[in-house]
């Protein structure tokens, strides 16, 4: 929700309860955007927190809105900075109940609601689904899309709009791989790499975001990101045989996935155990992917490759690129700081086929994911740009964060 109104060009204060930093930590919130999270009526940098809060909103969005929080506010108690604020505020209140459904369907929270929406507080009604407890039912969460449609209507309707969501992908039906396979030894153990998916997870939420049909083969553990459909893989064969069914109408492929190049030739149907010596695995080379797209490549469509190295990364991304006949190969050396498997930053250089480079300092997944698309759309319209001998090759510059 925070991601995508800041996305959206909104300036977002976090103001979180004393429970909210059970769920999520406080440096969550304040990283994603980029402002310190206010907890405090007390001892904070500003002696009057709640009014200075109340007067600079435009819009309060409580979401999750708890049964506390609606109870509290319906009462009018200001008992903590939230509370407070929601007292202190002329602005517009936007409330997206969550909670369990017993909790939901209880006669006081039904009273709340009804007493605050009759207050002029705009309620999101929550959607029907599976519960913080694994139970379904009504009461969760409404949909990210559908609240900050909420907060875009109420917003408009006061002249205060949000920008429009960039939609330069719709149309466009997009393929991506992500996450590390898992080539089987036994039954019970495998060869993997340390691949997380995050990079490519967030390739495809971004794209979805702006309007691509995204298909996403993932051998990842991560949840499904939202509006793309996830095919889920284990093994390179299995995503070999995902991605080529589905790359013949793929307008956009981007392979961010680390595909195992070995797998062990013969899989043991049984453990294999200790007492029968140290055994000897012997491996074969798997399919290669990106080469196989690039040689089945239409017309048209836009081959994105990703290399992760160790070293000379842009010797190898180069080498990559021209062996593989990809339009774009993203290299990230994954021995830089704050960079490569596992972490919620990356840093890359992107290369063309033309020559040029681009590069990409140390941002979050979803910004580097989103200077990868700016590039695959540049390569759509225009083609691959030229090369300049001093400065990197400028994508059209869509900056997550700049116009905030
Ligand atoms: C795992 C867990 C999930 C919870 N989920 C909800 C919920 O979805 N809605 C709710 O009203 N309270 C929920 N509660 C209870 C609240 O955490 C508790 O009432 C809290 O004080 C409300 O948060 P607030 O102080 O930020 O309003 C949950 C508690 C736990 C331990």
């Amino acid at each position: 929700m925070l991601r995508r109104l800041v996305d959206r060009g909104a300036h977002v204060v976090p103001v979180l309860t004393e429970a909210a930093t059970h769920f999520v930590g406080a440096a969550t919130f304040s990283a994603l955007a980029s402002e310190p999270v206010e907890t405090e009526l007390f001892g904070g940098a500003t002696p009057i927190p709640h009014t200075r809060l109340g007067r600079q909103a435009d819009v309060v969005v409580l979401v999750p809105a708890t049964a506390r929080v609606i109870g509290e506010y319906a009462a009018g108690i200001s008992a903590d900075l939230l509370g407070a604020t929601l007292l202190a505020t002329r602005a517009p209140v936007v409330l997206c109940p969550a909670m369990h459904t017993e909790m939901w369907e209880h006669p006081a929270v039904r009273d709340n609601v009804a007493i605050l929406r009759s207050r002029g507080v705009h309620v999101v009604e929550p959607d029907s689904g599976r519960l913080a407890g694994g139970d379904v039912g009504e009461g969760r969460l409404a949909d990210p899309a559908r609240i900050v449609a909420a907060v875009a209507g109420v917003l408009a309707a006061r002249g205060r709009a949000i920008r429009e969501p960039l939609l330069d992908l719709a149309g466009l039906v997009v393929l991506v791989t992500a996450g590390g396979t898992r080539e089987p030894i036994d039954p019970v153990r495998y060869i993997a790499n340390r691949s997380s998916g995050r990079q490519g997870h967030a390739v495809a939420e971004v794209a979805a975001q702006r309007g691509a049909t995204v298909v996403l083969v993932s051998a990842s553990e991560l949840p499904p990101p939202p509006g793309v459909t996830t095919v889920h893989v284990e093994t390179a064969a299995e995503l070999a045989e995902a991605v080529l069914e589905r790359s013949g109408s793929a307008d956009v492929v981007v392979m961010a996935a680390a595909v195992a190049d070995f797998r062990p030739v013969a899989v043991s149907a049984t453990k294999i155990h200790k007492r029968d010596g140290v055994p000897e695995i012997r491996l074969e080379p798997t399919l290669d992917v990106l080469a196989e797209l690039g040689r089945r490549r239409q017309p048209g469509q836009v081959v994105v490759g990703f290399a992760a190295e160790t070293g000379e990364a842009l010797e190898r991304g180069r080498a990559k690129l021209v062996a593989k006949g990809a339009d774009l190969v993203v290299v990230n050396d994954v021995t830089m700081p704050g960079a490569g498997f596992g972490h919620e930053t990356n840093a890359v250089t992107l290369l063309y086929a033309s020559g040029a480079t681009l590069e990409v300092p140390c941002a979050p997944k979803r910004t580097i994911a989103a200077a990868v698309l700016d590039a695959v759309t540049a390569i759509r319209r225009e083609g691959t740009p030229v090369p300049s001998p001093d400065a990197g090759a400028r994508g059209p510059g869509h900056d997550e964060g700049a116009a905030r």
